[in-house]
Formats: C-alpha cells, sequence, structure tokens
C-alpha cells in the first residue's frame, strides 16, 4: 500500500491535511474579515472544536452547517452535509427545517442557497471575505456591457440564452433568469447546455470559459463555432471578435478561469502516466482543455469524491482538482494510491479563508440569538435568480 505521505512528488503540508493555528498566526489573515471578535484570534484548534461543538449542540435542530468539498479538515467535520456546488444547493432548496443554514464554502454558494431557501431561513457565511476569484471575473457592468454589444451586433438579443456557471453572484443568475436563460453546475452543464440550444441559436456562457468549452467538445460542437469574448478589452472592442467569429458562435465564452484549476497541465498529465503504470487521472471541468481531454474521467467534486471511492483496492489515481479534497480521497482510501496532479498545488485561498475562529463566532452567536455575516441576496436579484436556479434543478 502507499500513502500520500510516501508519494515523492507531495511535499508541502496542505498533502497531509493543515493545522489549525490561531487566527492570529495565519499569514493571509490582512485580506480576510477583519472584524471577527479579538477573543476568536487567539484561540487554538482544541479549543475552537470544543466551542464550535458547544454551540452546535445548542442550536441542535435550529441550524443545518453545509460544506463543500473544499473546505478544510478542520471545518468539513462539523458538516451535517458534505457536497458539490448542485448537491448543497438541492439541499438547501429542500431542506425548510432549520432556521439556520450556516454554509461553509464561498460567497456564491451562500448566495444561492439564500435564493432557493424559505423565506423563514436565514444563510450565514462563517466568513464574508470567503468569495471567488472566478466569480469576481464577471463583474454585472461588463456582463451588461458585453450583452449590449452583442444585441446591436445581431439586432436584438432572442437568439441568444444567457448561462451562467453557478459560480457567479446572484446579480447575474437574476440577469438569466430575467432573459430566458439558466445556471448550471459543473454536474450539469452538458445537460443545461443542451437545454439552451433547444432555445436559442447561441449561448453566452459565463464566467469559466474552461467549463464551457470543455462542454462544447464533450456534446460535439466544432471548436470554431465556440469563441473566447475578452472583456479586458475597451467597451466598444466586441470582446476583440471579429463579424465572422461572432457569427459562426454557437458559444460565446467569456474569457474566465479558476487560478486552482488553470494551474493543471498536459506536462503532469503525462509525467503522472510515465510515473505510475495503470495510472487513472480524474479531473475537475474547469481545467484546461488539453487536461480534460488527456484525462481518463471528468467531473465535479461529488463525481470525482465517487469516481475515488468506486475504485477497486490498489487503484493509483492522480486527481486534479483542489488539495484538500484530494487530501481528504487520500486519507479515506487507504487502500488506494491518491496523489494530486501538481507536486506544488495550493489550496482554494478564498475556501480556505473558513477558519474555524469564524465558525466558532458564527455558531455561538446563533446560539444566542444574533445572527452575524448573514448573506441575504437584495429582493429585486432574488425573483430572477430564483426563475434561473430553478429551471437548472427541473433539469436535473
Ligand atoms: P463543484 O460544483 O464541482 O463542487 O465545483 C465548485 C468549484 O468551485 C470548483 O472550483
Ligand atoms: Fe472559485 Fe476556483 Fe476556489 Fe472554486 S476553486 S471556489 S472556482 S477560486
Amino acid at each position: 500500500m502507499t500513502t500520500t505521505a510516501t508519494l515523492p512528488q507531495l511535499q508541502c503540508e496542505s498533502d497531509v491535511g493543515i493545522a489549525t493555528v490561531p487566527l492570529a498566526s495565519e499569514g493571509a489573515f490582512a485580506s480576510w474579515q477583519g472584524d471577527i471578535p479579538e477573543r476568536f484570534r487567539t484561540l487554538g484548534g482544541p479549543e475552537l472544536v470544543e466551542r464550535v461543538r458547544e454551540a452546535r449542540a445548542a442550536l441542535g435542530q435550529r441550524a443545518v452547517v453545509l460544506g463543500h468539498h473544499y473546505q478544510r479538515e478542520d471545518i468539513i467535520q462539523f458538516a451535517d452535509r458534505r457536497g458539490d456546488s448542485f448537491d448543497l444547493a438541492r439541499y438547501a432548496a429542500s431542506h425548510p427545517e432549520s432556521e439556520y443554514i450556516v454554509f461553509c464554502g464561498v460567497h456564491f454558494m451562500a448566495e444561492a442557497a439564500d435564493v432557493l431557501s424559505a423565506p423563514h431561513q436565514q444563510v450565514v457565511l462563517p466568513n464574508l471575505a470567503a468569495g471567488c476569484s472566478m466569480a469576481d471575473m464577471a463583474a454585472q457592468p461588463d456582463v451588461l456591457g458585453a450583452w449590449r454589444e452583442l444585441a446591436a451586433e445581431f439586432g436584438g438579443t432572442e437568439e441568444i440564452i444567457p448561462v451562467t456557471y453557478m459560480n457567479s453572484a446572484a446579480a447575474l443568475k437574476s440577469f438569466c433568469g430575467e432573459r430566458g436563460g439558466i445556471v448550471c453546475t459543473s454536474s450539469n452543464a452538458g445537460r443545461v447546455l443542451a437545454w439552451a440550444l433547444e432555445r436559442g441559436r447561441r449561448i453566452f456562457f459565463f464566467p469559466d470559459q474552461h467549463l464551457g468549452r470543455n462542454t462544447a467538445h464533450a456534446m460535439g460542437i466544432p471548436e470554431r463555432e465556440v469563441s473566447l469574448w475578452n472583456w479586458r478589452l475597451p467597451s466598444g472592442s466586441r470582446g476583440g471578435l471579429s463579424t465572422d467569429e461572432l457569427r459562426r458562435s454557437r458559444i460565446i465564452l467569456w474569457e474566465g478561469h479558476c487560478s486552482v484549476h488553470q494551474r493543471f497541465s498536459l506536462t503532469q498529465v503525462e509525467r503522472a502516466r510515465a510515473q505510475h503504470a495503470g495510472v487513472r487521472v480524474v479531473v475537475h471541468p474547469e481545467c484546461r482543455a488539453e487536461v480534460v481531454r488527456h484525462a481518463d474521467a471528468v467531473g465535479s467534486t461529488a463525481y470525482i469524491a465517487r469516481y475515488v471511492e468506486e475504485a477497486p483496492a490498489g487503484a493509483v489515481l492522480a486527481v486534479g482538482t483542489e488539495i484538500n479534497l484530494v487530501s481528504r480521497l487520500a486519507k479515506e482510501n487507504p487502500d488506494k494510491t491518491v496523489f494530486c496532479l501538481d507536486p506544488v498545488v495550493c489550496p482554494c485561498s478564498t475556501m480556505y479563508r473558513v477558519h474555524p475562529a469564524y465558525l466558532a463566532w458564527v455558531m455561538e452567536e446563533l446560539a444566542e440569538g444574533r445572527v452575524v455575516n448573514r448573506v441575504q441576496v437584495p429582493e429585486q436579484q432574488k425573483e430572477h435568480a430564483r426563475v434561473a436556479l430553478q429551471r437548472m434543478l427541473q433539469l436535473a
């Protein structure tokens, strides 16, 4: 049996789990939510665990803790439900019994839970600075500007269906809902794009170019019918696309990416195959096209977890996704060799911002009847964002 600890390419602390240090000792704390009460900054791991447990017990059924697969070990241990972003959204939509949904994930996930949950439920994100750099690449004014340029090019937008990846602000989900569009996640992008192409000649897809391109490829859409809209260009540049490129596009992709997944490369896939006979490569669809096309399997975080769990004993699996999930899968599948494709990969820095000190803080406040760090989507966005999310949930 080989374990992660004995694989030569695994070297950094995150490969074998990250120790809980007090918030005050976290090097990157300056970029996190800073207004946490002083008393939580110096608490160490064991004390934090104890305090979260006590608050959890005091809250009982009144709270449910949801944990995305990329959450660190010292957080995921408290999750009543773990999942990918689709599963957690569906859970929030169908479990009105808890008054509070404590979402251990990132901001767009908490927003989706707020949109989908019942009016009496309140969603709390332990650290409000836990965002998503990919979601931030699609700012609402930029998307609206691009939409107007597309309208000018095509003489209207009747034939264009806007599709937003779950990893986007609620304002963009609302934008899609209002214009006959829809949301997708990494677990249903193929079904969603097929739905959209039944209703329009073209899709405007944001923010992840890689998920869009990989899905289009899997659907058999030729590369020349997929174009890339460069949102960094000055307005009026039509995303850097010519009339011809726009007119032959069935899918117009926003030039966004995930900095964690964009690190995975074809060289890493080839190295894994050269070094481990019979290795199976499984990756997330946010990886570049050449990585996905050379992998054995591709899917959401829940799919990846299932793929590893269902592999036979003795299997060797190289995984292209965030390191907290890879390390957990390695630990939970000791009869298999599970390692990360990238030898120096770091955790998703925003997921990592959900430190146990924040969880202890928000849970203790809830136990005292006070809600801090509530994520509340403005009512004017909720209605159409719900339409776009429900269209996706109905397709599943
Ligand atoms: P999943 O929907 O596959 O959980 O992915 C979310 C995410 O942010 C991947 O980077
Ligand atoms: Fe966003 Fe990438 Fe982190 Fe997922 S892994 S939450 S896409 S930055």
